[in-house]
């Protein structure tokens, strides 16, 4: 069952029903204001950091699920007033009767609009480039025969600035709220009088029958945003708040002929003044609105916020462009073209931050996470992949480790979400490796960064990058394999942690610096990264560096060999006790994708048939029609030795749920074997449009990747949750165009070698790679994977396409398969 359709042409996700199974959600913003927003308006707003600047508030897990949002009321003023008629345009918040609804969620901008009684309204949310500040474009039209009296009234709710502070700290938080009404703009400005120098503004196009700015004014004592007294008796009562909870409202009375309409803009923004000119005048409280005054006008003109969008538009456009396919399969085309992109960019904004399951206060910027999250962002904008890779590198720990996190608003790093995850480290090779092939920009290892921010301890990039190795072969086991530490990858095997304590939490709470568990996962992620940087020492002028690290690389390959593997798969660790984990001699938790994928995307096995052997295995015993399961069997109790993989009931996130992250793993390792109808199988299996028939199942977003899907020991098997924020994007979209349709960045040009579903007559692909356009058309000509190129016209040797002479603008690459 579907609830909506996808507009391939405009590049949107329309929605045909409000009462979708989850709220849908979608992003406003780009750059440094950011907001969610839901089909039906739910959402908030936050500056860089959906934490420590968040505009508005949200209400999590609540009933209903979306609660908080931007909402707009409209209220019928000509009609019995004894029965007032008013109503929420986007369903929520009052959820009245729609005679008509739709959704448009497109690339940064969300358009919601339905009709009730005759009267239509569309409502446009985004954030121009360049701008802090979000843009409602409402549009209000009469059907009617007669002419129509309306109400207009909007609704946010400010948020005291920290939203964890904001959410628990009442006691000093009802007494400190504070707004100044001027010129029809609301401005909060909580703290202003103190220690911030930013305040927010609502501002509206129309001259105001009046606002409201403190919640219980507008909603009246005991209702909720579904019936505010002020909409339902068609009157603000201009209230000023102090203390309790600001919020910022504007009425405005409309009168419509028949067939006419009306447009209004509503912008909510945030602005920073000056320390020294914060005040005006002076020596007073005032807010200084010199410099936000010019920014709120220019939006109140209409043709300006119409070019705003158009600029937007043409941004995202751009953007795309960079990489567009023309596939036999639509799902491909449509994630690989429009969504997986996006979302991919909204991972690069957002990491783990703020979306229907992240709170925005829990999650910073995951290193591991991030890292990763740009291994897909790269070819989009890359002088904000550089600056990424840089910050990231910056948390580094002077003894290579890594912080698991940093703030956005600060960029330092924190132990927050916990510390001494030993994978961590080698996820900034990956990523600075990646941005090397994309760019060719070798300048950026000489860049000196510091460790831990501490200014004076700089040194270059790729001395950084050769830490990262450090560190992992200064911490390893009995074995030889690399120590675990607190986790690896799978964050929730934790082999250090042996909690008995309700609520401890299995990333904070350290209870042994053990010694003895490791992880096979680390040594195939090891031999990866060494291997690549090896490359890149090579390159860089250092034989003998580079031929140590290949060194260290293949002992570590010896080592997986003698220790990690179990006869037919990798196993994935070892216990505190020496035990293996993921072995056929466990009773639970026999087998793992993760190494299978991490060791064969290493190129273990590739050779001798132990890569296929492992895929086999995966096949057998971990695939679903739902997608790849992490383990099988199931932990079915609590297991001191494993840590928190075993508190989640089986088939749910870390204990056996589907992981969409780790699947493109396994999809890259089925390309390196060379089959290709696996891969893709594997790829649809999880690919969000694929499953667009099955919505009220799979029950998140259509159009974007879960974190996970419950695996089949759930008894909601196949049902997403966690949309949005997750490895999955980066990780599917350089599967399907690096791996299975192979065109892929290398240091010496760009590789194209297709492992492509045998059913496939071809395809074609425009990939924008270091300034040059190349269009390539690939023909299947055979039933294998050889792969012949001509290049202009000419066969080359190879499978890699070497750079053009300089100022070529366009290569055109014919690619026979077979
Ligand atoms: C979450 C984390 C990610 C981790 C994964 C597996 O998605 O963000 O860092 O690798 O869970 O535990
Ligand atoms: C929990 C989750 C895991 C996530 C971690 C983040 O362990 O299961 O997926 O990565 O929290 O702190």
């Amino acid at each position: 069952m579907k609830f909506g359709y996808f507009d391939d042409q405009n590049r949107e996700y329309v929605i045909t029903r409000p009462d979708t199974p989850l709220p849908w959600i979608n992003y406003l913003g780009c750059e440094e204001y950011f907001g969610i927003i839901s089909n039906t308006a739910g959402g908030y707003s936050f500056y860089r950091d959906a934490r420590l600047r968040r505009l508005t508030r949200y209400r999590y897990n609540n009933a209903p699920l979306d609660m908080g949002g931007r909402y707009i009321y409209l209220r019928d003023d000509g009609a019995d007033v004894q029965q007032p008629i008013f109503w929420s345009p986007t369903w929520m918040p009052t959820r009245s009767k729609l005679d008509e609804y739709e959704c448009r969620h497109g690339l940064g901008y969300t358009s919601i609009k339905s009709r009730v009684n005759g009267i239509e309204a569309q409502t446009r949310y985004f954030v121009p480039l360049g701008e802090s500040l979000e843009i409602w474009e409402l549009t209000v039209i009469n059907l009617r025969q007669i002419t129509a009296d309306l109400s207009v009234f909007s609704a946010i709710e400010f948020c005291l600035w920290d939203a964890n502070d904001d959410a628990t700290n009442f006691q000093r938080n009802y007494s400190i709220g504070e707004v100044e009404v001027a010129d029809g703009v609301i401005y909060h400005k909580s703290e202003y009088r103190e220690r911030r120098n930013h305040f927010a503004y609502f501002a509206c196009s129309e001259p105001l029958s009046g606002f409201d700015t403190q919640r219980e004014a507008f909603l009246g004592a005991y209702r909720g945003w579904d019936s505010p007294l002020a909409v339902e008796v068609g009157k603000a009562s201009n209230s000023v708040a102090h203390g309790w909870q600001p919020m910022g409202s504007h009425h405005i009375k409309i009168h419509l002929n028949p067939g006419e309409q009306k447009k209004i803009i509503f912008v909510l923004g945030y602005h920073e003044n000056p320390e020294d000119g914060k005040f005006d005048p002076p020596d007073t409280q005032v807010i200084n609105k010199h410099t936000v005054k010019p920014v709120i006008s220019r939006y109140m003109k209409l043709d300006e916020v119409g070019s705003a969008f158009q600029a937007l538009q043409n941004y995202w456009n751009g953007l795309l462009e960079q990489l567009q396919v023309s596939t036999p399969d639509q799902h491909t085309n449509r994630m690989v073209n429009i969504w997986n992109a996006y979302q991919v960019m909204v991972n690069f904004n957002i990491s783990r931050s703020a979306s229907g399951f992240e709170s925005g206060i829990g999650r910073g910027m995951g290193f591991r996470d991030s890292n990763q999250d740009l291994l897909g962002f790269m070819h989009m904008i890359p002088g904000r992949a550089r600056e990424r890779i840089l910050d990231l590198a910056a948390t580094q720990l002077p003894n290579g480790g890594a912080y698991h996190q940093y703030q956005p608003l600060t960029k330092s790093g924190n132990d927050d979400v916990g510390s001494g995850f030993s994978d961590d480290p080698l996820w900034l090779i990956l990523s600075a490796a990646a941005y090397l092939k994309e760019t060719g920009d070798w300048k950026i290892l000489d860049e000196p960064v510091p460790f831990d921010n501490l200014p004076g301890s700089e040194q270059a990039l790729y001395l950084h990058l050769h830490h990262s190795i450090q560190y992992v072969l200064d911490r390893r086991g009995p074995h030889g394999l690399p120590l675990i530490g607190r986790a690896d990858w799978n964050d929730c095997l934790n082999l250090n942690c042996f909690s008995t304590s309700p609520g401890q939490s299995f990333q904070t709470t350290t209870n042994k610096d053990g010694k003895v568990a490791e992880s096979v996962f680390i040594a195939g992620l090891f031999v990866l990264a060494a291997k690549e940087l090896a490359v890149i020492t090579r390159r860089q002028g250092y034989a003998n560096e580079a031929e140590g690290l290949t060194r260290e690389a293949e002992k570590m390959e010896e080592i997986v060999w003698a220790t990690g593997w179990d006869g037919k798969w990798f196993r994935r660790a070892y216990d505190d006790l020496g035990e293996p984990i993921g072995s056929k001699v466990c009773k639970e938790g026999q087998i793992f994708i993760e190494p299978q994928g991490m060791c064969v995307m290493a190129d273990l096995g590739l050779r001798d048939g132990r890569a296929i052997q492992a895929l086999d295995s995966v096949a057998e015993y971990l695939a679903t029609s739902n997608g790849i399961v992490l383990h099988q069997p199931a932990y079915s109790h609590y297991y001191l030795n494993l840590g928190e993989i075993s508190t989640y009931p089986g088939g749910y996130k870390e204990n056996a749920g589907i992981f969409c992250h780790t699947n493109p793993w396994v999809m890259i390792s089925e390309v390196k074997i060379g089959r290709g109808d696996h891969a893709h199988d594997y790829y649809l299996r999880i690919n969000p449009s694929a499953r667009e028939e099955m919505s009220e199942i799979h029950r998140c977003e259509p159009y974007v990747y879960a974190q996970m899907i419950a695996g089949r020991d759930a008894p909601a098997q196949g049902e997403a949750k966690n949309s949005w924020l997750t490895g999955a994007a980066s990780w599917n979209y350089v599967a399907i165009t690096q791996w299975i349709l192979g065109v892929r960045p290398t240091h010496d040009g760009l590789a194209i070698e297709p492992v492509i579903p045998l059913d496939w007559k071809g395809f074609e692909v425009v990939r924008n790679f270091r300034g040059v356009r190349y269009v390539i058309q690939v023909e299947r000509q055979g039933s294998g994977n050889a792969v012949t190129l001509d290049v202009e016209g000419i066969i080359i040797k190879g499978t890699v396409v070497p750079f053009p002479p300089n100022g070529t603008q366009d290569v055109h690459v014919k690619v026979k398969v077979a």
